[in-house]
């Protein structure tokens, strides 16, 4: 019964990245260090049949130091027209190798290249706004790869608000109902 809600969140997924304007555009994304936890929205960039899903980053931006500490994060998406919520719990991979990254690089518009290329360090301190200055060899993407162990799914609808938890075996999602 729970196989159906599993389908519901993958297409959901998938509609968060080829969909201009879904609310699973953007996500949070939850890291912890000596534990505090700290989150920033992303955009999701893609999501492959496993379920793992994308984000693009500067290699040199301080979470991506937060994950070489501890690499399991937590992912929250929120769709408020249909109220629903998706909280995951994932493995995240930091993808560097040039050939691999070379197909993701691709398909970064020509505009937002540049968001990787600044001199400084992403939240390095500057006199103002303007000051950034962009390097037209160096470029620091790299790609964010998020494998989910744990789902989280609620959706609060009349008569019954619907919470299932999917936890990941060997040979994918096991679903069970919990209370909302
Ligand atoms: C709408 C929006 C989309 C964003 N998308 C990304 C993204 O895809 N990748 C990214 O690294 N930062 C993105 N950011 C910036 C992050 O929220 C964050 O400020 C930045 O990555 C630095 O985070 P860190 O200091 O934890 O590394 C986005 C911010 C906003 C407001």
């Amino acid at each position: 019964m729970t196989e159906s809600i599993l389908q519901e969140i993958k297409q959901e997924f998938i509609n968060g990245y080829v969909e201009r304007g879904h609310p699973f555009r953007c996500f949070t994304l939850g890291t912890s260090q000596n534990n505090v936890p700290r989150l920033r929205t992303v955009v999701l960039r893609n999501v492959l049949p496993d379920m793992t899903f994308m984000v693009y980053t500067d290699l040199r931006s301080p979470k991506i130091e937060t994950i070489k500490h501890n690499d399991i994060i937590s992912a929250l998406f929120y769709h408020p027209t249909k109220q629903l919520q998706i909280s995951i719990t994932a493995k995240a991979e930091i993808i560097t190798n040039p050939n691999e990254l070379k197909t993701y690089w691709e398909n970064v518009p020509d505009h937002s290249k540049k968001d990787y290329t600044s001199q400084l360090a992403p939240g390095s301190p500057i006199n103002l706004p303007e000051n950034v200055i962009y390097s037209d060899e160096e470029s620091h993407f790299c790609v964010l790869k998020l494998t989910p162990t744990y789902i989280d799914y609620l959706h609060i609808k009349r008569p019954n608000h619907i919470r299932v938890g999917f936890s990941k075996n060997e040979t994918g999602f096991k679903g069970e109902f919990l209370v909302p």
